[in-house]
């Protein structure tokens, strides 16, 4: 610190406001009166973590709700310009549409409810679509696709086999829930038991029967070869969909997916490493980047959360599962010097979280790689549902304490009015790449869910979804 002469008293008057504005810095858009969590409605005006909730109900519907899009059409982002994620990708729209389905299961006002579901019938419109254009001229592991649902015309990462499986995994969470409504005619128009298939469940699932085995670049679009993120979001579509092909009476598919889903966990252990206790995110690589050396990625913990169906296999509870995260949360620590702040007035600052270690993508071009909101919120819900699990357990405290520290971290770099883009940077905490990316407004979302009481949860959701 540069010091200026003085009295004492000026000197320290200087180190007192050197230090609050380094402790202010890169805090976009916090204030403290209105960083408190809520415990009573009355508070919900101020509180920001509600701020960021309505935000992202009101950005995600606005991103579905446009009119130069062709309905169901989920846009990454709106930015068209470095980057230009203004596109429709196969992950990012799946997952958020999973977490609408799971909207659409509470007790809601009727009007939101058809609302809710209006959005999730073209998405699926828009997904039966795009299977039939890649399957003209490519496969469906196609990651990417325009606002108007063309393939993605330029060069890319692909296939992402993820996507189909996240996809299937989505319908027919809504296929059951339709069944659960007596809707059995509209849940066969996902899923018949017809083959060559012509429902899109049974598309998904039969494309992730047959192609499991082969390497597929993963989830950051990077990397082509086994990854851990992927054949998780394989096995669960795979399960599910054998539970949903028995229930419409498909029984030989139903035992087909399920032999397909056992066929492909062995290679799903293969990537416990015994020696570190971590899960490594891929395996096999033969093509794309190279220098991912640490193993270490978040992307491992995104599949437990996204994929896990607590039937011990891969739960989040784990051994593994556990030192991963742990592993990550130390390393981010240490590379990112926002990290060094841990604490504002008040409050715990959990570390943001990355993507990888030795990432570079800066959300625009490369350098050096930032935190990510999907990540961080992602650590939040980890440690939420992994004290859900047991409440009363010894670490329950600790666990929340850690989680609301991730929530923390994204309340102090989102901004004023709840937004979140893509990455926050390293050094100063402003956010860059992509803004409002969906998917950030997703991970919050389930982050927020796994962390408050259901009682609550359900409360504050009744009373955004009221004023939108
Ligand atoms: C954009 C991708 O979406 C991002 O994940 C990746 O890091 C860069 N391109 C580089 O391939
Ligand atoms: C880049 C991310 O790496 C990838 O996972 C995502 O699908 C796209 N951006 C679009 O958000």
């Amino acid at each position: 610190m540069l010091r200026q002469q003085g009295t004492p008293l000026k000197s320290i008057l200087c180190t007192f406001v050197f230090s609050l504005f380094i402790s202010l810095m890169g805090i976009k858009g916090w204030a403290s009166s209105s960083f408190y969590s809520s415990t009573s409605s009355s508070s919900v005006k101020n509180d920001k973590s509600v701020t960021i909730l309505r935000t992202s109900y009101q950005t995600i519907f606005s991103h579905l709700h446009r009119t130069d899009i062709t309905p169901g059409a989920v846009i990454a982002s709106p930015s068209t310009n470095q980057p230009n994620y203004f596109y429709h990708w196969v992950r990012d729209a799946g997952l958020t549409m999973m977490e609408l389905v799971s909207l659409y299961q509470l007790p809601l006002p009727p009007e939101k409810r058809s609302l809710i579901e209006s959005y999730i019938q073209a998405w699926i419109n828009f997904e039966i679509q795009n299977q039939n254009t890649a399957l003209k001229t490519s496969n469906l592991g196609e990651p990417i696709f325009t606002v108007t649902g063309e393939i993605y015309p330029y060069p890319w990462g692909r296939p992402q086999n993820d996507g189909p499986a996240i996809r299937a995994i989505t319908m027919t969470l809504f296929a059951f829930e339709l069944i659960k409504q007596n809707r059995l005619t509209e849940a066969k128009r996902l899923y018949r038991s017809e083959l060559p298939a012509v429902s899109p469940i049974k598309k998904d699932l039969e494309f992730t029967s047959l192609h499991w085995q082969e390497p597929s670049f993963d989830l950051w679009e990077e990397v082509k070869g086994d990854h851990f993120f992927t054949k998780m979001a394989q096995r669960t579509a795979l399960l599910l969909g054998a539970k949903l092909a028995q229930t419409l009476n498909d029984h030989a598919a139903s035992s087909f997916y399920l032999n397909k889903a056992k066929e492909l966990e062995p290679s799903l252990q293969k990537h416990l490493n015994s020696a570190r206790n971590i899960i490594v995110p891929t395996r096999n690589p033969i093509g794309g980047w190279k220098g991912k050396d640490s193993e270490l990625d978040s992307a491992t913990i995104l599949a437990l959360l996204y994929f896990s169906l607590g039937d011990g296999f891969f739960d989040l509870q784990d051994s593994f599962a556990l030192q991963t995260a742990a592993a990550l949360e130390i390393t981010f620590s240490q590379i990112y010097s926002i990290n060094l702040q841990t604490k504002i007035p008040d409050h715990t600052l959990s570390p943001g979280i990355g993507r990888y270690p030795e990432d570079v993508y800066n959300g625009s071009g490369f350098s050096e790689g930032n935190p990510w909101f999907i990540t961080t919120n992602a650590f939040a819900e980890y440690y939420c549902r992994l004290a859900n699990q047991n409440p009363r357990g010894p670490y329950a405290i600790q666990f929340r304490a850690k989680a609301q520290g991730f929530l923390n971290r994204v309340l102090v770099h989102s901004n004023t009015q709840g937004q979140m883009y893509e990455q926050f940077n390293r050094y100063d905490g402003y956010m860059q790449g992509a803004d409002n990316l969906t998917w950030s407004y997703v991970s919050y979302l389930r982050a927020y869910r796994s962390c408050q009481s259901t009682a609550q949860y359900q409360k504050l959701i009744s009373q955004i979804m009221t004023t939108l």
